[in-house]
């Protein structure tokens, strides 16, 4: 039997997991994971926007250490303060609204929580996505997920009763901000006027800034607009943040950034630096209709897991005010590599979270560009991730607390790997 991990992988674990690199990593500390080939990565993927403190913090490993002494299983059985105290963690940072909590283990399943609220509370079944959102891969979440029709395939019947209507795309759609918010709002419009009437739907659900779909910010009109319709019609607004959230986007939710009240709060990800956690928040008073008993989890808001989150949370507090000075810089460099490369096509997002988008003929996306470019990125040291339909867009997303050298050196490698490529 081979002892390669990349032969035993292909021998023991099931094809349909992809992995973005077939790199073995043996250690992480910081913004570095080691290989066991000896060499070391700039890790720019932080694990899909999970270790926003980058690898092994101390704060939250410490916290790790300390509850492994005590007990690791509580669930369901007893009551355990761990769980209060990240729960009040999270009250500090998330919107005033938003006030009381409960705790699952992916992001998928808190999605699913949060609509099986809306539905039970609301007496309604409708549920309004956008296109090109990302929001799982269970059943439940996949019906909710149109950023790839791939996802999808094969899996029907989906949940029913799941309206999907577009996100402004302002790039792909050769319009701006403004112009792409009025289409998108437009056809929202139209979906009420010829697919389902407003008093029929219990939620939309949207990412404030669409990760997997190719990182698109809403904006700030368009969410305030989707806010003003949930208040005229009765409907909840959950805003998916498992991608945005923890100080990602330049404020502690993207809701923050753009001053937004979601109804129903979704988090994960990096809400325990990578450990499996997530948590969805809504207010006292919506919570108290969801009848008890009527949702739960064995595992959902284990100790070990909400100790890490508040571990994470309080490290967080002296790392995100510094995000949009870093981000300043961040999106400054792109820009000049904008006006240098021309395969790129458009640089956007919000804080740390930035999407450089690579472009052939015609603004035509360009998959092979990032193919190339991320290649050459992983041979001189730098691990990057790629999002969108096409996989051609560069998904920008180093760990909070990185360096101004570190940001730097990771985006050197980019032009690097860029010039290479216009140039081969
Ligand atoms: C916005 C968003 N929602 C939900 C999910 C699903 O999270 P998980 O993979 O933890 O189930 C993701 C994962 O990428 C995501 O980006």
């Amino acid at each position: 039997m081979s002892e390669n991990i990349a032969d035993r992988y292909k021998d023991m674990i099931a094809p349909v997991i992809t992995w973005d690199s077939k790199v073995e990593i043996v250690h992480g500390e910081g913004s570095w994971l080691t290989g066991a080939n000896g060499k070391r990565y700039l890790d720019f993927s932080t694990g899909i926007s999970v270790s926003g403190l980058g690898h092994q913090p101390a704060h939250v490993k410490a916290a790790i250490h300390d509850q492994v002494d005590k007990y690791w299983h509580a669930g369901g059985v007893f009551l355990y303060e761990p769980l209060v105290k990240a729960a009040d963690r999270l009250d500090e940072i998330t919107p005033p609204n938003i006030d009381q909590f409960f705790f699952m283990n992916s992001g998928a399943e808190a999605v699913e929580a949060s609509v099986k609220l809306a539905r039970k509370t609301s007496g309604r079944q409708g549920i309004i996505v956008f296109r090109g959102g990302f929001h799982g891969r269970t059943m439940g979440s996949v019906s909710y997920t149109t950023s790839k029709s791939m996802y999808r395939q094969g899996y029907h019947p989906l949940v029913g009763s799941v309206f999907v209507t577009p996100f402004p795309h302002p790039f792909r759609w050769g319009m701006t901000q403004e112009e792409a918010n009025a289409r998108a709002l437009a056809e929202l419009e139209l979906m009420f006027k010829h697919e389902v009437t407003p008093g029929e739907i219990a939620a939309m659900l949207v990412e404030p800034l669409q990760g997997e779909g190719g990182y698109y910010p809403a904006s700030k009109e368009f969410m305030d607009a989707l806010r003003a319709i949930c208040d005229e019609h009765g409907i909840l607004l959950i805003v998916d943040e498992v991608q945005t959230g923890f100080g990602r986007t330049g404020d502690w939710f993207t809701s923050t950034v753009y001053d937004v009240k979601p109804d129903v709060l979704v988090m994960g990800k990096a809400i325990a630096n990578g450990l499996p956690l997530s948590a969805v928040g809504a207010s006292k008073e919506l919570l108290s209709k969801w009848p008890p008993g009527s949702h739960g989890s064995t595992y959902g808001g284990n100790p070990i897991c909400c100790a890490a989150c508040t571990a994470t949370i309080e490290a967080l507090h002296d790392v995100v005010p510094n995000v949009p000075k870093l981000s300043d810089h961040a999106f400054g460099r792109f820009q000049e590599l904008n006006e240098t490369h021309h395969t790129i096509g458009d640089v956007r997002g919000l804080g740390l979270m930035i999407g450089v988008e690579l472009v052939g003929e015609g603004r035509t996306p360009d998959p092979d560009a990032f193919k190339a470019v991320s290649k050459l990125a992983l041979d001189k040291g730098m691990f990057i991730l790629n999002c969108g339909p096409d996989g051609n867009v560069i998904r920008f997303i180093p760990p909070l607390n990185v360096s101004t050298d570190e940001l730097d050196l990771g985006i050197d490698i980019i032009d690097e790997a860029l010039t290479e490529y216009e140039g081969s």
